[in-house]
């Protein structure tokens, strides 16, 4: 069975987890989804050690926290989505410091080349207060890990609570999006 891994960095259960939960229903059926949320794993900020240089064929990170179990489901994964408010022009602050240890991975036998990504991102502002570096800084990531970015999905604008739960056309359009990343499973 294909697998999907969500890495959620929210720090609450609010925007992003609402559309993340659409795009999940828009998946469809026959697709393992494993969803964690960054925020409620024991992961800490990368030491710039280098000690993952020193492994060839794993993530050979030296610290022993949450990112192992994350790093083996990132290489068994067929596709990623990173899922992330805007918090003042960037990802959240749990989400960078996932990707600062991802770095782990790319260091000996590149364990992410072809390996397929997206990026799912909510704002409360436009597309050009935050959300068009945050799509741009994971497009170079991807190319930079040898990884695919296979999607992006951007909800600018978002409204908050009951009014994003209300809003048709925010839900219709994360649900297409689900069904992308299903084809995107194929290509
Ligand atoms: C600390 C903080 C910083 C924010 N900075 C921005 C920003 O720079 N640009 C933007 O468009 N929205 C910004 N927002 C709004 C959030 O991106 C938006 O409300 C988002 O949908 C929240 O998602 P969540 O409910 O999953 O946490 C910020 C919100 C917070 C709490």
């Amino acid at each position: 069975m294909r697998h999907i891994l969500f890495l959620e960095g929210s720090p609450r259960h609010g925007n992003t987890e609402q559309v993340t939960d659409w795009i999940a229903a828009g998946i469809g059926k026959g697709v393992k989804l494993t969803r964690i949320r960054l925020v409620e794993q024991n992961i800490h900020e990368c030491r710039e050690c280098f000690g993952c240089a020193e492994s060839k064929k794993a993530a050979g990170c030296r610290q022993d926290d949450g990112m192992l179990e994350i790093y083996d489901l990132m290489v068994d994964a067929d596709l990623t989505v990173f899922t992330s408010p805007i918090f003042c022009w960037g990802v959240s602050g749990i989400t960078k410091v996932c990707l600062d240890r991802c770095f782990a991975l790319l260091t000996g036998e590149d364990l992410l080349k072809g390996a397929k990504w997206a990026v799912v991102l909510t704002a409360g502002g436009d597309h050009f207060d935050g959300a068009d570096l945050a799509v741009e800084m994971f497009s170079r990531l991807a190319r930079f890990a040898g990884a695919k970015l296979a999607g992006r999905h951007v909800v600018a604008n978002c409204p908050d609570g009951r009014k994003l739960k209300n809003n048709k056309a925010i839900q219709q359009a994360a649900k297409e999006f689900g069904k992308e990343l299903g084809k995107a499973l194929k290509d």
